[in-house]
């Protein structure tokens, strides 16, 4: 397969619908970057898609419920323009996809493609096959080779926000999650690779680039073979780097004014990345560190590997070593087996550490994962009052924290116009949304003074030059 061939001008429209975590929103700009030398060129309407991806998420119930409505939906604008003469590819991607491929083509056998997440570069392949077949095209095994090998080089959208995933996969086996049978075992990526992709970001215009992975503080990837400056230290283990070690090598990428990295695991902070939050100026001072509970007798039962004291500590040493930083986190309420005394242990967990936002969630049994068939389900009711009780918290901790910004001049990103005329927005490096009057060029990091907060972002005012060589 050969995706480097003559590009074939853009004659056909490509609808991709994107739901889910940020690596979903990274596998789309890669599959979009895919079938744009097959002539595919985006749309953001059904009626004019020859092609559409829905690139789906599994991690709850109702997530996985959306698909098959928009699926609905799909087969009616299919009917409309088959009865136009035109033929329309339906393809369902990501995590639904890898666990309910049978359950999708027997739902909805108007879908023509099912693609695990790890196939994504088969795509033009099964496009061709799709094109001729009449059954539906599944491809949800985890092949052998690497799917990052045959990917065409990423691109970027040309923003100054990019994301670059360096690892896939889990082998945690929470008890509740469906990703370590969604997206397999543990992969990372080899550090030359991903090098060459930030210096590619970065040359098409990429500020900021956030490194993901479904468990990315586990990277441990191949050391490159040669590396320009290298200074020994940081934690190496023979061949292999570990993830502080990679982000000390990509702050020295010019261009890439900031870095940070997502989703991380409390095991597997360790001391050298705690170290460099306090010693790598562009990594932003922002963690999302999820902790789930704050009971531990609640997250033996989720298999975490570690219990709320880890996680106290971990907040201490983060702040010990860079004191603005801002931590975020998940939080499932209602576990199978969770008392009214071990939720109030969550609510104290979260009392002591104060975070800067978070996402809640009550559980939902997903099918194979070991707490579905777990005893003691919290009643619907009870798991309705325990979230509102803890996001009421959460939106108090991250009021508290909007507030307290407000006053403090901080570099901001600019990553586009604000809504109103006249104003510049972009993001703080806390991630959160600002806007301000006065005009910047797209990718410029300006400091501003943040002036006031408001339900979805803060106001600020642009700090010019001398003032803020005054301040
Ligand atoms: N039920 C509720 N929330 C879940 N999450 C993962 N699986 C489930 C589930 N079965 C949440 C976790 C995870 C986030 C991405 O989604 O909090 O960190
Ligand atoms: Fe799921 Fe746990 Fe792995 Fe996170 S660490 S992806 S919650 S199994």
């Amino acid at each position: 397969m050969s995706t480097n061939g003559p590009v074939r001008p853009n004659t056909r429209k490509l609808l991709i619908r994107t739901w889910g975590c940020q690596m979903n929103v990274y596998d789309s700009g890669r599959m979009a970057d895919i079938l744009a030398p097959l002539g595919y060129a985006p749309t953001e309407s059904a009626e004019e898609a020859d092609m559409v991806i829905l690139n789906t998420c599994h991690i709850r119930e109702k997530a996985s419920e959306k698909v098959f409505s928009d699926l609905g939906r799909l087969r009616l604008t299919k009917n409309e323009r088959q009865a136009e003469g035109k033929d329309t590819i339906i393809a369902v991607a990501g995590c639904v996809a890898q666990a309910e491929g049978a359950e999708i083509t027997a739902r909805a056998p108007w879908v023509d493609i099912v693609l695990g997440p790890q196939t994504y570069h088969r795509l033009p392949e099964m496009v061709a096959r799709a094109s001729r077949a009449a059954g539906a095209v599944i491809e949800t095994d985890f092949p052998a080779e690497d799917k990052f090998d045959h990917l065409p080089e990423a691109r970027g959208n040309g923003g100054p926000v990019a994301f670059l995933t360096i690892q896939e996969g889990c082998d945690k086996f929470c008890s509740f999650c469906v990703v370590p049978y969604t997206r397999g075992a543990e992969f990372s990526r080899p550090a030359a690779a991903i090098i060459a992709e930030a210096r590619q970001l970065a040359a098409n215009g990429a500020r900021e680039i956030a490194l993901l992975g479904q468990n990315v503080n586990a990277w441990a990837g191949e050391a490159p073979r040669t590396v320009s400056g290298e200074s020994p230290g940081g934690n190496t283990h023979g061949n292999t780097w570990r993830l502080a070690r990679l982000l000390r090598e990509l702050a020295e990428i010019p261009g890439v004014a900031r870095l940070r990295y997502t989703t991380s695991h409390p095991r597997d902070m360790d001391d050298d990345l705690i170290a460099a939050h306090g010693e790598i100026p562009s990594l932003m001072p922002y963690l999302h560190l999820p902790v789930q509970s704050g009971s531990d007798r609640v997250l033996a039962a989720m298999n975490r590997g570690h219990k709320a004291d880890l996680y106290l500590r971990l907040a201490d040493r983060l702040r010990e070593a860079r004191p603005d930083i801002a931590l975020t986190s998940d939080f499932i309420v209602g576990h199978p087996g969770e008392t009214a005394k071990e939720f109030e242990d969550t609510m104290r967990l979260v009392e002591r550490v104060g975070f800067a936002g978070a996402y809640s969630f009550k559980y939902s049994a997903r099918p194979g994962t070991p707490a579905a068939g777990q005893p003691f389900p919290v009643p619907e009711a009870e798991k309705d009052t325990r979230l509102q009780a803890l996001q009421a918290l959460l939106r108090q901790q991250q009021d508290d924290f909007n507030r307290a910004c407000v006053g403090r001049v901080v570099d901001v990103l600019v990553t586009g116009t604000g809504r109103h005329p006249g104003q510049v927005a972009g993001r703080s490096p806390w991630l959160q949304p600002v806007h301000a009057a006065g005009a910047a060029p797209v990718g410029a990091v300006v400091p501003m003074q943040l002036r006031a907060t408001h339900p979805n972002s803060l106001s600020a005012t642009m700090v010019l030059p001398e003032e803020s060589a005054a301040a």
